[in-house]
């Protein structure tokens, strides 16, 4: 047995590698909200980070030795990994999480998905065995996502004597949606969760639909406990951070993009498919031509940063945002004002600055495990902001109340809402972002982690 008392498995770690020109590596902190929400841990908190070596870089990192104290990554075969993380889990999983598929034409599970299970099962036997090898006597492990849903189920006959927990941070799908999956992977799916003492949800909604797909695909939770954890923005940690040279000089710039007088209407997401990034701007093309009065008076500024770029369909959908933004520019802009200012290039410091600038935040998506957005740009936003939320985000559960609520798929109400948001008399304003900041940090991450934690141990 290891010495760990505490671990915690996740796909994507806290740091991904890149080596640079002159052969050295340099780290940067990964992106998401799981990483977000478990990088309060830290070292300190002398948990044990066990993750994926994703880049090559990482995989450099480990053949060099390389690495943070506190985080171990596992470097499997390069095309174990693409099968499991590419093929199964974000092909698969995700796009069943967040009823993303075309059903007309997909899913279809031939034999190439089948190869893929079996990468995928290998990938999760990988991390199991390292858990089973660096856990102490008893020691919790928190394992992490849809990656990694066999891992339960394996390291509790590998290690009876550890306590397993299992935390989702997507949504779960309803189970007519669920069983579209070959039974097969329902089955293990759900054996393997079912392994854990206890799976944790962001929202009821999705602990909800979870237990719904155990009662009538698998009989029952078994002695598996289900509880909820809605994590919650870092307020202390934003408000510090925000405040940081690197932004307010990102700031300087974004005013000059955004010109001065006019209100800015904020968005900043992975370039992902769940996060209906077309639909809000033709949500904004339509207010221009709706409300013409907004030209010139307003920015749409759009931060859609690349994700998962070895799929084709996320390729294409990052290029059909670029389009569309540049066609929405073609059309409205004039010399001295360009629509909608988009970046593609992550940048955690410019987003800070443009939740600082933010006078609207759109956060629209078809579906979504939290959306960490919508809690943090109200803790962050300068003169306070009006918040348009999508009713499909779990966000929604928290702050529904003083946001201004959207269907995701319906443009015109969205472009309504823009116009409300945009409109929103200011006192109003600013006690609605006083309470959405209040119940967007009301679980702040390390509470959030702790609480888990001491659930799990008991
Ligand atoms: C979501 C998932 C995380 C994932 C993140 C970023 O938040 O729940 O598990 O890490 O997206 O996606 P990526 O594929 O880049 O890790």
């Amino acid at each position: 047995h290891g010495a760990a008392q505490v671990l915690v498995a996740s796909n994507r770690g806290p740091v991904s590698y890149e080596v640079q020109e002159d052969g050295s590596l340099r780290a940067r902190r990964g992106g998401g909200g799981l990483v977000s929400g478990l990088s309060a841990i830290g070292p300190d908190a002398g948990a044990l980070w066990v993750c994926s070596a994703l880049s090559g870089g990482d995989r450099e990192a480990v053949r060099r030795g390389v690495g943070e104290e506190g985080v171990r990554m596992l470097a499997v075969p390069a095309e174990v990994h693409a099968d499991a993380y590419n093929g199964v889990a974000n092909s698969v999983l995700w796009f069943v999480h967040h009823m993303l598929y075309q059903t007309p034409l997909e899913p279809v599970f031939d034999a190439g998905f089948w190869r893929q299970w079996e990468n995928y099962a290998r990938y999760n036997r990988a991390f199991a065995e390292a858990l089973a090898d660096e856990a102490a006597e008893g020691a919790a492990v928190l394992v992490q996502d849809y990656h990694l849903t066999l891992v339960p189920g394996l390291l509790r006959k590998l290690r009876p004597d550890l306590r397993i927990g299992h935390f989702s941070h997507t949504p779960w799908a309803p189970v007519d949606y669920f069983r579209m999956l070959p039974d097969q992977v329902v089955r293990e799916v759900l054996e393997g969760m079912l392994g854990a003492d206890r799976l944790g949800f962001l929202t009821r909604r999705w602990a909800d639909a979870f237990t719904a797909c155990c009662t009538e695909l698998a009989g029952g939770l078994g002695g598996t406990e289900v509880g909820v954890h809605g994590l919650g923005a870092d307020a202390d940690f934003l408000r510090a951070r925000s405040h940081e040279a690197d932004v307010e000089k990102r700031m300087a710039t974004l005013r000059a993009e955004i010109g001065a007088g006019r209100k800015a209407i904020v968005r900043v997401d992975r370039t992902e498919l769940s996060k209906n990034i077309v639909r809000g701007l033709l949500a904004y093309q339509q207010l221009l031509d709706d409300h013409p009065e907004w030209r010139e008076r307003v920015v749409h500024v759009a931060f859609a940063y690349p994700s998962r770029q070895d799929l084709a369909v996320y390729r294409d959908y990052t290029a059909e945002v670029q389009r569309l933004a540049a066609e929405i520019n073609s059309r409205y802009g004039t010399p001295g004002w360009t629509p909608v200012v988009l970046h593609v290039k992550d940048d955690f410091a410019r987003s800070l600055a443009a939740y600082r600038l933010a006078d609207v935040a759109l956060v629209n998506p078809i579906r979504d495990g939290m959306n960490l957005v919508a809690k943090e740009v109200p803790v962050v936003a300068d003169e306070g902001c009006a918040l348009v939320l999508s009713r499909e985000a779990g966000a929604y559960e928290e702050l529904g109340e003083d946001a201004i609520v959207v269907n995701p798929y319906d443009v015109l109400g969205t472009a309504r809402a823009l116009h409300e948001a945009l409109t929103m008399p200011p006192h109003e304003r600013a006690e609605r972002t006083k309470r959405l900041a209040a119940a967007a940090t009301a679980l702040p991450p390390a509470q959030w982690f702790m609480d888990q934690l001491r659930a799990l141990t008991g």
